[in-house]
């Protein structure tokens, strides 16, 4: 199993938030250039996902092959490579995946060669298809240990994420069954309750999360317009508190300034992929407000003032909260400004976040 992945959390896009099943090799060309011209590989973007609905049909060696929509996979992933990206792609591990095509059962070893043969760097494992959504804890360590292995015996080295929702504390067995990411919940949908709900309470426990191994709550919605713009800079410091992977799921075509501003953001970036890896969690509620604190490691903590309120709301940040004595210096995230007066009663938005990096002792 290779060790050496993910040693902080992957980034990239997926196919799935935007375009569902109706992906394309030209989308997913199109995205590629796009992730290049619009400076997102250079933030830190690096993978182009495929998600469900490539699949087409098996020959009669059992050997699976793209549908129509895909003509040649090897092709599209020597055309991602050639940008600078890396690619993934998607399967299941019933019969069916979750949108009803050809999954991997029976054909394990098979399909994980045919992944590493066409060149992919990722593989998202989804739990799905009729019985096979509701197996016991058994089933599904296994159907994972079987794909993470046949992974690993292709000698290439493929980021392994389990999609199975956060079932039977998959924190705790994931990185056994060779897995680098692993998500915690049900899908998130493009609308601050679901985000919230997601990102807040249902994250898995923070203890399962470091270098190698992390807590996935679901790819980011930021850009497809369902949210407020102090709800989208939610989502992602949300996310970065949370050391989660980041996947964008938007037409990257599409991306407007503020959108590329939020997603390129170099602080909150840092905070994402901070070398320590540990999970920010929520250290102090009042009323509608959560502080947020996630040691970094520099030694300074980043701080989050999330009002998960309808209204504004006011509250003033501590050193305890950021499990300092002494604070001397807070940056604001968003305009790397150092923000004067850390603990100054601050008012945040509606359904808003402060997001400060305090240093002190
Ligand atoms: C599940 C996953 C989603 C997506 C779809 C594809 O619902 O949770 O992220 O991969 O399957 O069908």
């Amino acid at each position: 199993i290779p060790a050496h992945l993910a040693a902080t959390p992957p980034m990239g896009w997926s196919s799935w938030n935007k375009f569902a099943d109706r992906i394309d090799d030209k989308t997913v060309r199109a995205m590629a250039d796009a992730m290049v011209s619009t400076g997102l590989r250079d933030a830190g973007y690096r993978y182009i996902n495929i998600d469900d609905g490539w699949q087409g049909e098996r020959d009669a060696q059992g050997v699976l092959h793209p549908n129509a929509r895909f003509p040649d996979m090897k092709a599209l992933a020597d055309y991602v490579h050639a940008r600078g990206l890396k690619i993934g792609i998607y399967s299941s591990q019933g019969p069916r995946t979750c949108a009803g095509y050809e999954g991997s059962y029976g054909h394990v070893q098979q399909d994980a060669q045919t992944f590493a043969a066409w060149g992919f760097d990722y593989l998202k494992y989804d739990l799905c298809s009729g019985e096979w959504f509701y197996p016991d804890a058994d089933t599904v360590k296994r159907s994972y240990h079987e794909m993470g292995a046949a992974l690993a015996a292709t000698g290439r080295p493929i980021v392994f994420s389990l999609c199975e929702y956060g079932r039977f504390d998959v924190g705790t067995w994931g990185r056994d069954v060779g897995g680098q990411l692993w998500r915690t919940t049900g899908d998130i949908t493009d609308d601050y309750a679901t985000m919230a709900r997601i990102g807040f309470d249902k994250n898995g426990d923070p203890a399962w999360a470091g270098p190698h191994g992390w807590n996935d709550p679901d790819m980011l919605e930021v850009g497809n317009g369902g949210m407020s713009p102090d709800e989208y800079r939610t989502h992602m410091a949300l996310w970065a508190m949370s050391a989660a992977p980041l996947m964008m799921g938007h037409d990257l075509r599409e991306s407007t300034g503020e959108t590329l501003a939020l997603l390129t953001n170099p602080r909150v970036i840092a905070i994402d992929r901070d070398s320590k890896g540990i999970q920010g969690k929520a250290v102090r509620k009042v009323g509608t407000m959560e502080v947020w604190a996630r040691p970094l490691a520099d030694g300074r903590v980043a701080l989050a003032l999330f009002n998960r309120g309808e209204a504004a709301a006011s509250l003033a940040p501590s050193a305890q909260d950021a499990g300092l004595t002494t604070v001397s210096g807070a940056q604001d995230v968003w305009t790397g400004q150092a923000s004067a007066d850390f603990g100054a009663t601050r008012t945040v938005p509606a359904h808003g976040v402060i997001l400060l990096v305090v240093s002190g002792h």
